[in-house]
């Protein structure tokens, strides 16, 4: 029989009606009659956060995922009092909160359009076995509604229909639909009836999200702990919405060197040095751009992090020193574990220091990972995270490593239930001690931070370059990240695809996949089809886990090595793009990959398009997915597009097929655009750049493009060093105008640009350059339309 009356308590609880109201500059406090606070802080004129409290009063504010650099201050707020419900007005939003049950309702200010409305709202259920309260937050699906965002989920760009568990998780192998994955980014945007808005809900336990699963009309999250924190963020962009997510938690805190942008091998694992040699070698003698060469965990003794096989590579600095020489930056793997070894220095150092997790009762959090039994750093500590980023010296300074990967950070255990810490595992987190369940999330995301803040101590004055397998919102403000352990199988490439995209709609664009697939071996064709996708990723690297053979650019034949070279190369003539595209991405939190709901979100097509996306503003790209294919049918956003490959114009707005052979995917690009392109090189800074190509795409009518540039590494162009091009074509009947705006401080190492027209309509009499007139004649026109100029033209019209 149950005699415990606090099981009456089970059950969802619900706030009553408010008898209170007070205002503090942007700060609003309702209180209800059974004690519930629901505070809600106006940050923009779009953006609101609302905060609940069951108990009276709120616990310390603070959180990892929100940036100290985000943008604060508001144009109007104003609040007002009706027999039923307070309303906020800002200049952009209008909210309402019902005094009965504290509901709200959220308006378009201007239009008075209905854009969230609670259906339950907020409530909750006492949590009888941890304490605290299980929070929960449901809303009303709005007619025509669709969701995307939230991270690495592996399912289809929009969410609809879908439940999803935010819990980062060790998953190796995961399939379309496995959940939860290895991040945790619980931020959605919504969109219906052409505006879009969005909610980051933050709070690190373990969370929920239903998009219309349970109920056709509701959408809900929840989380096991902590409290009901979320941001509503309106648009009505979804590019906007995205942007101001992304300046929420934060923007790349520096540009990456752009040799970061190259393509990068990877392998589990090249050992010993001969290995490593031999595939870099390999490179250079085939003439396939390179950057970067990875090792794995191999290259340690014995697994122990900071540590080098004596057997396998005697001198490591002499080797990686002769890898830069060939253009090589190498970069090496890091896992939290810290093998329990009283002779391994980083153990003995953690363990006197009292740096490693512990259990609740007091015992050490001791968990097997790669070496064997490991104690684990407790990255919420700050110290933890000075001490660690320290241990990166010898590393950096002295061998001369150029980036860090950071992997198993989940943090993943071996051989236990959940393959991770078990709940009562307490952590600092920044002077708020807390168990597992609210550290979890962001523990691989801290360490990240802990190895970013060592890079950049280290190679400074160059710039830091990490990469990251878990991440919690804000994780972009300090590295990169793959997709984890996925398979060598066509639909893991359709996988990537999504990811890739859906990361970027995530806020997180420093972004690829295991090229080739991690688990078993992709025939030629799949490689090759997925290079093809990986060159217009922000992050592009072939990893594999070795297990089942080779994954290298030459592993299939002598056709696929050519296919890969050739996207490997363009990759290459692209950098000045993918560059300006971070440059933007980091500056203004646009998304350097956009599905094609972010690109045109009137268009209603393009709700449920997964395969298609846009990289960076101008180029359309849409990856072949099956074996076998001579192309693809695929839709084509609104506007004009330029076939790459071919120069034929297709009109958008429909569906169409698209050729494609194996040397060939359909790769599109905006009418009116100007790209930016480099020499092919094999590695970034192999030549010096003494022309800019610029491929101009006629368009009748406006169209804006930029580039930007600097030294390419180093802090200069954060003190304006930097050049920006910002170009605008107007093309006619019988004429095209190209005018240039130049501003920042640094000189481009060329003089001239080398001009490409593409799709002109009309047979070039003359060009007139800033006032002066020339013929064909003067400035060698090829039959090709491309000639070329001085750089700093302000005005150049073609008649
Ligand atoms: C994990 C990583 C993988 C790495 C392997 C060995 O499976 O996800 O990328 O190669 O561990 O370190």
């Amino acid at each position: 029989m149950i005699l415990n009356t606090e099981l009456e308590y089970k059950g969802n609880l619900f706030p009553s009606n408010i008898i209170a109201f007070e205002k503090n500059l942007d700060t609003l406090n309702f209180t209800t009659a059974n004690g519930v606070i629901l505070q809600i802080t106006v940050l923009r004129d779009s953006v609101l956060r609302f905060r609940y409290s069951t108990t009276g009063s709120f616990e310390n504010d603070f959180s990892y995922a929100i940036t100290k650099y985000a943008s604060r201050g508001y144009n109007h707020l104003e609040v007002k009092e009706e027999n039923d419900k307070y309303i906020i007005l800002t200049s952009k939003l209008k909210c309402e909160i019902n005094k009965t049950d504290l509901r709200t309702a959220i308006y378009e200010a201007k239009t008075e359009q209905l854009l969230c409305e609670d259906e339950l709202g907020f409530h909750w259920e006492e949590s009888y076995e941890f304490g605290g309260d299980i929070v929960k937050m449901s809303k009303v699906s709005q007619e025509g509604e669709s969701y995307y965002g939230l991270g690495d989920k592996p399912a289809d760009v929009n969410l609809k229909g879908k439940r999803f568990e935010n819990w980062v998780t060790d998953s190796y192998a995961y399939g379309k639909h496995t959940d939860p994955i290895y991040k945790t980014i619980p931020f959605y945007t919504a969109l219906h009836h052409k505006k879009s808005y969005g909610i980051f809900f933050d709070n690190t336990f373990r969370s929920y999200f239903d998009f219309c699963q349970e109920r056709r009309n509701v959408s809900s999250f929840w989380a096991q702990g902590g409290e009901m924190n979320y941001y509503f963020i309106y648009g009505p962009d979804m590019s906007e919405v995205v942007a101001n997510y992304t300046d929420l938690t934060g923007k790349p805190h520096q540009l990456p060197p752009l040799w970061a942008l190259g393509y990068h091998q990877c392998k589990w694992s090249y050992y010993p040095e001969s290995k490593v040699k031999e595939i870099t070698n390999k490179f250079r003698e085939l003439k396939i751009p390179c950057d970067a060469i990875y090792l794995d965990i191999d290259y340690m003794e014995g697994f122990r992090c900071f540590t080098w096989s004596k057997e396998y590579f005697p001198d490591p600095k002499r080797m990686v020193k002769e890898l830069a020489d060939d253009g090589f930056k190498t970069i090496v793997i890091i896992d939290p574990g810290i093998k329990i070894d009283h002779e391994y220095s980083v153990f003995k150092e953690g363990l006197d220091k009292d740096y490693f997790c512990k259990r609740a009762d007091g015992p050490y959090m001791k968990g097997k990972v790669w070496p064997g039994e490991c104690y684990f750093p407790d990255f919420t500590n700050p110290e933890v995270r000075e001490w660690w980023s320290n241990l990166f010296q010898e590393l950096i300074e002295d061998i001369g490593v150029k980036g860090v990967w950071n992997d198993m950070n989940e943090p993943a255990v071996m051989d236990v239930p959940g393959k991770t810490f078990p709940d009562d595992v307490r952590h600092d987190y920044e002077g708020n001690p807390c168990s597992h369940r609210k550290a979890h999330n962001i523990y691989g995301m801290q360490m990240a931070r802990a190895t970013y803040q060592g890079l950049k101590k280290f190679a400074y004055p160059k710039r830091p370059f990490v990469i990251t397998r878990a991440a919690y919102s804000g994780t972009q403000r300090y590295t990169s990240s793959w997709t984890g352990d996925n398979v060598a199988s066509w639909e893991h490439l359709s996988i990537a695809n999504i990811q890739a995209q859906r990361m970027c709609m995530s806020g997180f664009s420093f972004i690829g996949s295991d090229i080739g697939g991690f688990a078993e071996q992709p025939n030629g064709e799949l490689y090759a089809r997925w290079i093809q996708l990986g060159i217009f990723h922000p992050f592009c690297r072939t990893h594999s886990s070795g297990d089942h053979g080779d994954q290298e650019p030459w592993t299939f034949g002598k056709n696929i090595t050519d296919v890969v070279r050739k996207f490997i190369e363009l990759r290459y003539e692209l950098l000045p793009y993918l560059y300006t595209c971070f440059w933007r991405y980091a500056e203004e939190g646009i998304p350097m990959l956009k599905s094609l709901v972010l690109y045109d979100q009137e268009d209603t097509h393009t709700h449920y398009r997964s395969d298609e996306f846009i990289c960076g503003e101008k180029i359309l790209a849409c990856p072949i997915l099956e074996p076998n294919a001579k192309g693809r049918r695929m839709y084509f956003p609104k506007g004009e597009w330029y076939n790459f490959w071919t120069d034929e114009v297709v009109e958008g707005g429909q569906e169409l097929w698209a050729d494609a052979d194996l040397d060939s995917m359909p790769v599109f690009v905006k009418a009116g655009a100007i790209i930016p392109k480099y020499p092919v090189q094999q590695y970034v800074g192999e030549k010096d750049i003494d022309e800019l190509k610029l491929e101009v795409y006629f368009k009748l009518g406006k169209e804006t493009s930029e580039v930007y540039e600097d030294a390419h590494d180093g802090y200069d162009y954060i003190k304006g060093r930097y050049s920006l091009r910002n170009f605008t074509l107007n093309g006619e009947k019988n004429q095209l105008v190209i005018q240039q705006h130049k501003s920042g401080k640094y000189t481009t190492p060329y003089n001239t640009f080398k001009v490409q027209l593409h799709g002109l309509p009309f047979k070039i009499k003359k060009v007139i350059i800033d006032k002066v007139e020339y013929s064909i004649k003067d400035l060698k026109i090829d039959e090709n339309n491309a000639f070329v100029i001085e750089k700093d033209f302000t005005d150049l019209h073609i008649l």
